[in-house]
C-alpha cells in the first residue's frame, strides 16, 4: 500500500487514515481472523464505561432509508472487565488502537483516563461525550463549559493523545470543539449519531424499545450533515480532527479530507460488510494511484467555498 496514504497526528502514526468507528467493530478481535487489520490505519473500541453496563431494552436496532437508528445504550463489560478480557489482546493488534471511553461524571472520564491512559499498547482515548442513547450521556458534549472542564480533567491524568468526540445534537458545534480544544484536546473526531425517532404508526409505539423511544441516526443518511459539521469545525480549530458520518467508499473518504479531516472512522458500513475498513483503504490507494493525487495530508481542508 503506499506510503502516500500514512498519516500522523497528535502523535498518532497511522498506515492509512482508515479507522473503525466505536461501537460498530467490537474491539477489532472479532474480525482480526478474517480481515486483515495490518491493512488499515486504527480500530477504535466500542465505549468502555466504569461499571458493566446491559443496554436498552430490545430492539435496539432499525433499519431506515439509508441508515440506521440504534439505541445500544452503551452495552459493555465495563473496565474491570474489559481489562481482564479484552485489553490482553486488543493491545496486540498490527493497527493503531484507540480506547474510547464513556461516563455519566467528570471522575468517571478521569478514572477511566486514570487507568487506560498509562497502559502500553493504547495508542490514544476517545472520549464519548456524545451518545444520544444514555440517560445523561449528552450532557457534558453539549454544554461548552463542562465539557472544557471535563478535558481539562482528563488531559491532566496522561500523556496520551486525547480526541474527543464530538455530537451533532447541537446548535453549534464550532462552540463544542473550541471548548474541547481550550481544555487540553489532542483531537476531535466528528460525528456521533443524530438524535432520531422510527415509529410504526399503526401500532402507535416507537420502533426502537430504548426509554425514550429514540436512537441515534447513522450511515449515509447523514453524511451530509457530518461533512457540514466538519467544515464548520475545521474553520473554527486548529487541531487534527476525524471525519465520521455515513462513510462507504474511498470517494466519501476524500470529500471528508478535502472538508478538513486527517482521518476517518467507518462505522455503518461495517455491518453491510465487516471488510469494509480495508476495502476502502485498498480503493483509496488505488484511487490516489490513478489520479496521481499528492500526499493525503496535503489535500486536507482544500475546500474552497466561495462567499460573495
Ligand atoms: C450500533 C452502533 C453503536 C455505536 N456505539 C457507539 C459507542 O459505543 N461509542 C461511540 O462513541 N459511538 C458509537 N456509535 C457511533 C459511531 O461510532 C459513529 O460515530 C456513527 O455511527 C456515525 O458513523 P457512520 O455513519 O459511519 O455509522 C455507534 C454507532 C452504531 C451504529
Amino acid at each position: 500500500m503506499s506510503a502516500e496514504l500514512a498519516c500522523s497526528f497528535a502523535g498518532l502514526a497511522l498506515r492509512n487514515p482508515i479507522l473503525v468507528a466505536s461501537g460498530t467493530y467490537g474491539s477489532g478481535l472479532e474480525a482480526a481472523p478474517f480481515v486483515d487489520l495490518a491493512g488499515i490505519g486504527g480500530v477504535v473500541t466500542k465505549s468502555v464505561t466504569t461499571k458493566p453496563r446491559r443496554g436498552n431494552p430490545t430492539p435496539r436496532i432499525y433499519e431506515t432509508t439509508a441508515g440506521m437508528l440504534n439505541s445500544i445504550g452503551l452495552m459493555n463489560p465495563g473496565a474491570d472487565g474489559f481489562a481482564e478480557k479484552v485489553l490482553p489482546e486488543f493491545t496486540q493488534l498490527p493497527c493503531a488502537r484507540i480506547l474510547n471511553i464513556a461516563g455519566e461524571s467528570v471522575e468517571d472520564f478521569a478514572v477511566l483516563t486514570q487507568r487506560f491512559g498509562a497502559v502500553e499498547g493504547v495508542d490514544a482515548l476517545e472520549l464519548n461525550v456524545s451518545c444520544p442513547n444514555v440517560s445523561g450521556g449528552l450532557d457534558f458534549g453539549t454544554r461548552p463549559e463542562e465539557l472544557a472542564a471535563l478535558v481539562r480533567e482528563c488531559r491532566a491524568r496522561t500523556r496520551k493523545p486525547l480526541i474527543i468526540k464530538l455530537t451533532p445534537n447541537v446548535t453549534d458545534i464550532t462552540e463544542l470543539a473550541k471548548a474541547a480544544v481550550a481544555g487540553g484536546a489532542d483531537a476531535l473526531s466528528m460525528v456521533n449519531t443524530f438524535q432520531g425517532m422510527a415509529v410504526d404508526w399503526r401500532r402507535k409505539r416507537p420502533e426502537l424499545g430504548s426509554p425514550s423511544g429514540m436512537g441515534g441516526l447513522s450511515g449515509p443518511a447523514i453524511k451530509p450533515l457530518a461533512l457540514a459539521a466538519l467544515w464548520r469545525v475545521k474553520c473554527a480549530v486548529n487541531v487534527p480532527l476525524i471525519g465520521i458520518g455515513g462513510i462507504m467508499c474511498a470517494e466519501d473518504v476524500m470529500d471528508f479530507i478535502v472538508c478538513g479531516a486527517s482521518a476517518v472512522q467507518i462505522g455503518t458500513c461495517n455491518f453491510t460488510d465487516p471488510a469494509a475498513p480495508l476495502r476502502i483503504a485498498q480503493e483509496l490507494a488505488t484511487l490516489c494511484q490513478r489520479e496521481s493525487l499528492p500526499p493525503l495530508r496535503e489535500l486536507v481542508g482544500t475546500l474552497q467555498v466561495l462567499r460573495r
